[in-house]
């Protein structure tokens, strides 16, 4: 019997643990943890999860600072921006939402936020600390999975790990989580000969391409842990659906545990921005 893997669930449990330690810190120390997002332009898909992040936010009992701002913002202004808010209070993390509009340099941006602010663990720093095994903020996507992974094995030790793309984003820190975790860890991307093969021997693959349904069950390993982050759009029967980068029919035949999209790695990612937010509270506390 294949496993599946309730992101959905588990995100509502982190949220929950997360409302009741705000409500402790609340009323223990009558301040609460706040993150500020900064949004740039237009992007319809970035205004849907600015928004729900900011939504997310508020419910779990925390400050949210809004800013939007219009396309023709400077880097100057963005850069003014992010310096006051790490300086403020009331602020212990700070997003900035990707994609920046192109006359904005996105490197200059992430690096100019206070490390120990960096709720998506994106700046030069806290890339570096993962890779170094120091305390670090770690990227909100990896750190669902790994936790999702945690949950399900207890110990990742000894395992084999395919990671399948290579992004700043996701691919290279989830590689790092999964090492950080005693597996023996498998990167793979577009020139990787015998994908295939890589996959057929993983106990966890994961997979972060953005490329619908590449792979088949036949591909997996039975017994497989299997976590999609894909969030694909594809027109199908006259609507759109959501899929991911494993074909989830085929798939779900063979592995152990799969992670579903919608419903799997995607609510988790906006729950761990709260946990880091949390993080850093305590962290600035402490
Ligand atoms: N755009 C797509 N994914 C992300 C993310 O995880 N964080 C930010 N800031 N922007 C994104």
């Amino acid at each position: 019997m294949t496993v599946l893997i309730d992101g959905k669930a588990f995100a509502k449990r982190l949220r929950d643990f997360i409302s009741l330690q705000v409500a402790d810190i609340k009323s223990s120390l009558g301040v609460v943890p706040g993150l500020a997002t900064i949004l740039v332009g237009e992007d319809p898909a970035s205004e849907v999860y600015v928004r729900n992040k900011s939504k997310q936010t508020i419910e779990t009992g925390m400050a949210s600072f809004k800013h939007t701002l219009g396309s023709a913002t400077s880097e100057a202004e963005v850069l003014k921006l992010i310096a006051q808010l790490n300086a403020d209070d009331r602020v212990h993390g700070i997003l900035v939402q990707l994609p920046l509009p192109r006359h904005i340099n996105a490197e200059k941006v992430i690096n100019a936020i206070e490390p120990a602010k960096d709720v998506d663990g994106f700046h030069v720093s806290n890339v570096g600390m993962l890779g170094t095994g120091q305390k670090a903020m770690l990227p909100c996507t990896p750190l669902g999975c790994i936790m999702m992974l945690r949950d399900h094995f207890g110990s990742l030790s000894g395992k084999n790990a395919l990671v399948v793309g290579r992004s700043n984003i996701v691919g290279k820190p989830m590689a790092q989580l999964l090492l950080a975790d005693d597996c023996t860890v498998t990167m793979a991307h577009r020139y990787t000969e015998d994908l295939e093969g890589h996959c057929r021997r993983a106990d966890i693959l994961v997979m972060a391409v953005g490329r619908p349904e590449m792979i088949p069950g036949d591909w997996i390993k039975p017994g497989a842990t299997v976590i999609d982050v894909g969030i694909n759009r594809v027109e199908r029967d006259g609507t759109t659906k959501l899929v991911g980068d494993v074909d989830f029919k085929s798939a779900s035949l063979v592995a152990g545990a799969i992670t579903p999209v919608p419903g799997g790695v995607g609510p988790m990612t906006i729950a761990c921005l709260l946990f880091n937010t949390l993080t850093a509270f305590c962290r600035a506390k402490s």
